[in-house]
């Protein structure tokens, strides 16, 4: 049976506590995303050295390439304590007064930055630009309203859709870097280091295999690593070779580009019932039972970056990679033998 969850770039239940085992805690020992790690590492060196806090950092990428790492990791560099909320867990303005007010020298971590209300939003604005929040004393006609400083303070907001932000919330942070995908070198890197701390006895070509099947994502990579720990344990005797990876990853249906059960549906829909594209993502959602934010945030990112899908003005257009990779002609037709 095919477990579409093994794919996903969220964190699923059960592996928060894993995870935080296998997150570097200092800059570095994080593998990857060579060029956020170098800017960053200058910007808290500066900020360090002038003895003043890092200005304000906004991390944005598709989920699972490790934002929050990168701001426990911030936190860590810059010696202070992380306050950690999200967008969705701020529901009033009062809420956010609360947490400025009583950051006693921490960096303030907003996860999904883009999904913090608009009245919260515009705390956050004279929070970050002036150091200062405005209290309203009083009700009716006598309210006023009194300006409150605060300490200063760095705010690290992620967000998976930069696009979904506000310009004059953009605007206000100094450091603004974009995660992409891993390379395979580093991801197999993470295979090997997490695999270290595990204690999981893997040959390199094996984890070289997860690292490929991966998706260019140390969650996924790490949550396949230990899918397959645990097939080497029951069906072998634990030991993981790439024989073994390879029989458990297809057990596990991850091709070996990393393709799921829904991304091949996805791509099939676009061949077979809208002709190869362009389709509208509304009308590719309904055809294939997936919400059109899923799509968009967890399955898309990836298909156009191996370059098996186009995001037109038009819509969607699968490309000839994908007909190659799922057995179809140009023309739509399935070939004699096909892979899937
Ligand atoms: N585990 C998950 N992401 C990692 C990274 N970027 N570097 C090292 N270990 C990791």
């Amino acid at each position: 049976m095919s477990d579409a969850r093994v794919l996903s770039a969220q964190p699923l239940e059960d592996e928060l506590q894993t995870e935080l085992s296998l997150r570097p805690k200092r800059l570095k020992e994080y593998i990857g995303q060579h060029k956020v790690k170098a800017n960053l590492e200058i910007s808290i060196i500066a900020a360090r050295n002038r003895k003043e806090t890092l200005d304000h950092v906004l991390l944005f990428g598709p989920p699972g390439l490790g934002k929050t790492t990168l701001a426990n990791i911030i936190a860590n560099e810059m010696e202070c304590a992380l306050t950690t909320t999200s967008g969705p867990a701020l529901e009033k303005p009062g809420d956010l007064v609360g947490i400025l007010t009583n950051l006693e020298g921490a960096a303030l971590f907003i996860d999904e930055i883009h999904r913090l209300p608009a009245p919260v939003e515009e705390v956050l604005y004279a929070a970050m630009e002036d150091r200062r929040i405005d209290l309203v004393i009083g009700q009716g006609p006598s309210a006023r309203t009194v300006a409150h400083p605060l300490d200063p303070f760095t705010l690290i907001g992620a967000t998976t859709r930069a696009g979904l932000l506000t310009s004059p919330l953009r605007a206000r942070f100094g450091i603004v870097h974009r995660l992409d995908f891993y390379d395979f070198e580093s991801l197999a890197i993470i295979v090997r280091r997490s695999a270290d701390i595990l204690g999981i006895p893997i040959s390199s070509d094996a984890a070289d295999e997860i690292a490929r099947r991966s998706r260019g994502t140390p969650r996924i990579a790490n949550r396949l690593l230990r899918r397959v720990r645990d097939y080497a344990e029951v069906k072998h005797e634990g030991k993981v070779d790439t024989k073994i990876a390879q029989e458990a990853l297809k057990m596990l249906d991850v091709d070996e580009y990393g393709l799921d059960d829904i991304d091949r549906k996805l791509l099939a829909a676009i061949i077979e019932r809208f002709h190869g594209g362009p389709a509208g993502v509304n009308a590719l959602a309904s055809s294939i039972g997936e919400d059109r934010g899923t799509i968009e945030d967890l399955y898309e990112p990836y298909l156009i970056q191996i370059g098996f899908l186009q995001r037109t003005p038009r819509g969607r257009v699968a490309s000839k990679l994908a007909y190659d990779h799922l057995g179809y002609q140009m023309s739509g037709v399935r070939s004699q033998n096909p892979l899937f």
